[in-house]
């Protein structure tokens, strides 16, 4: 007996071979004296469906109707050829065990229900079509992420999480704290119960053994002194904003893909960029054919179309200045007004990638330096760094990056006219006294970038179990 995943579409090969598979059940419908199992175990979007007659072993199961949905088995059998339209190959079943039997409140019983109740199931949601395409494209991205930057002598630096610099200076963070006097209370307790120590309330801005300390908004910082070393890295981890927005593209705990290069400019950084997402992009079209295809009927109508594109065509590229002319003349298709400085909203972006260049992504570079963050390099004109945003149709920005300011004096006088506490940022001003080289790099929110490729409409949809404001369940 050979044990491998059920692979119905590629299982012609397989006639003949006798098999275990072991899943859990989708559906079970009987048929005169046959009864048919639809039995996923994960491996792909295909189910394996296995036909169990009377004389199968463990067929008492089935008659005294002990298998429903939910349950798992493992289920030994013969590969042959099916007479049914929906695939190709089935399983004669010769033996049946119940592995473990399933209740039946088990909560997603039917074929299609709503996103927003299965983000209250978010543990049971990988056993749906939709959440296991999500998981197994989430998957290869990151696979094929680690593949591109290995192949191209990158090296992975891992980033803290805990960290006491906030590197967008955009007073997001979550803060840490180690003084909670009854732990054990609080986290089984509701939050309004939260208990109050002696004298008040706990105080929640406590700190980290004795210093603030605050979960990493982004690891861009930290990696910048690997790559003023090693040259060429990259993080991959979470990084967290307490941002308290309810939109379809926020979230409070997202995993970024930083990259900084040593010796670059921002050319170089906007073609990393581009031959990095287009790697990812033709990687996911290649190696998760059945889960794309799905995603194709189901989800966003046209997305392998639109993918095939922006894996072949050119992005475009234009400046902000450029861009504010070019919404201008649209202005009266937006709730937002537009003028030189302001930033950009979702409306302008998505306007940008979806009407004006006919969804193509398009990178938009040479921002207003007061509408961006510190360590950006200043542009000769005085007025505008050295940055880029890679925005694509639906999601709008996916990547922000930068040249960064290298010249220790531009960095500092940048640092005094923000008010940014220059003693914090020590190590970082090291960088430039010491060897300082010209570098660039960016981030890409990973949801943002399943969201892009699968066409799932909220970024709470593409990451196992979501956080943001009023969701830290499961
Ligand atoms: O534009 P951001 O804030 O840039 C940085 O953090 C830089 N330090 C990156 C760098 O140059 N190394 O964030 C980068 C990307 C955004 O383009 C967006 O895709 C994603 O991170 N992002 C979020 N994704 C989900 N939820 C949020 N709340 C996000 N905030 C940013
Ligand atoms: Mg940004």
């Amino acid at each position: 007996i050979v044990d491998i995943k059920g692979r119905p579409d590629e299982g012609l090969d397989r006639l003949g071979q006798t098999l275990v598979v072991k899943g859990w059940v989708r559906t079970i419908r009987s048929q005169s004296s046959v009864t048919f199992i639809e039995l996923n175990d994960g491996s792909c979007l295909s189910n394996m469906q296995c036909v169990v007659s009377p004389d199968a072993e463990g067929y008492d199961q089935v008659e005294s109707g002990s298998i429903s949905t939910g349950a798992s088995l493992s289920v030994h059998g013969t590969v042959v050829s099916s007479q049914g339209s929906k695939q190709k190959v089935e399983l004669k079943v010769d033996k049946l065990i119940m592995v473990g039997q399933s209740d039946p409140s088990f909560p997603i019983q039917k074929k299609r229900v709503s996103r927003e109740y299965l983000r209250t199931k978010a543990h049971l949601r990988p056993r749906t079509n939709t959440f296991g395409a999500v998981a197994r494209v989430r998957n290869a991205l990151a696979y094929a992420t680690h593949k591109f930057f290995q192949e191209n002598g990158f090296v992975w630096i891992s980033t803290p999480i805990i960290t006491t610099s906030d590197c967008e200076g955009a007073g997001e963070q979550f803060c840490v704290t180690t003084l909670i006097p009854n732990a054990e209370e609080v986290i089984h307790s509701s939050a309004d119960s939260i208990p109050k120590t002696d004298n008040g309330l706990i105080d929640w801005s406590q700190d980290f053994f004795g210093k603030p300390a605050f979960l990493t908004v982004s690891g861009q910082l930290n990696v910048e002194t690997y790559a003023t070393a090693l040259s060429d890295v990259y993080t991959f981890g979470p990084t967290f904003r307490a941002e308290n927005s309810n939109t379809s593209r926020h979230l409070a705990e997202f995993w970024m893909i930083e990259i900084e290069l040593a010796f670059a400019d921002l050319k170089d950084d906007m073609a990393c960029a581009a031959a990095y997402l287009q790697y990812v992009v033709r990687y996911v079209l290649e190696s998760c054919k059945e889960d794309m295809d799905f995603f194709d009927t189901w989800i966003e109508k046209g997305i392998l179309g639109r993918l095939n594109d922006v894996a072949e065509k050119e992005f475009v590229q234009l400046s902000y200045t450029d861009a504010i002319n070019l919404l201008q003349k649209a202005s009266q298709k937006f709730e937002f007004p537009v003028k030189w400085g302001c930033d950009l909203q979702s409306e302008h972006e998505r306007y940008i990638t979806e009407q004006a260049f006919g969804g193509c992504p398009v990178i938009i570079r040479d921002y207003p330096k007061e509408i961006k963050a510190f360590y950006m390099r200043e542009n000769d004109d005085g007025k505008t760094v050295a940055a880029m945003d890679v925005l694509v149709p639906r999601v709008g920005e996916l990547i922000g990056g930068s040249e960064r300011e290298e010249r220790l004096e531009y960095l500092e006088n940048r640092l005094d006219e923000l008010k940014l506490n220059k003693e914090s940022y020590w190590w970082y001003l090291d960088l430039r006294r010491y060897g300082s080289v010209p570098h660039a790099g960016f981030g890409l929110g990973f949801e943002r970038l399943v969201q892009f490729t699968t066409g799932m409409e909220n970024i709470r949809d593409t990451i196992p179990f979501p956080r943001g404001p009023g969701s830290a369940e499961f």
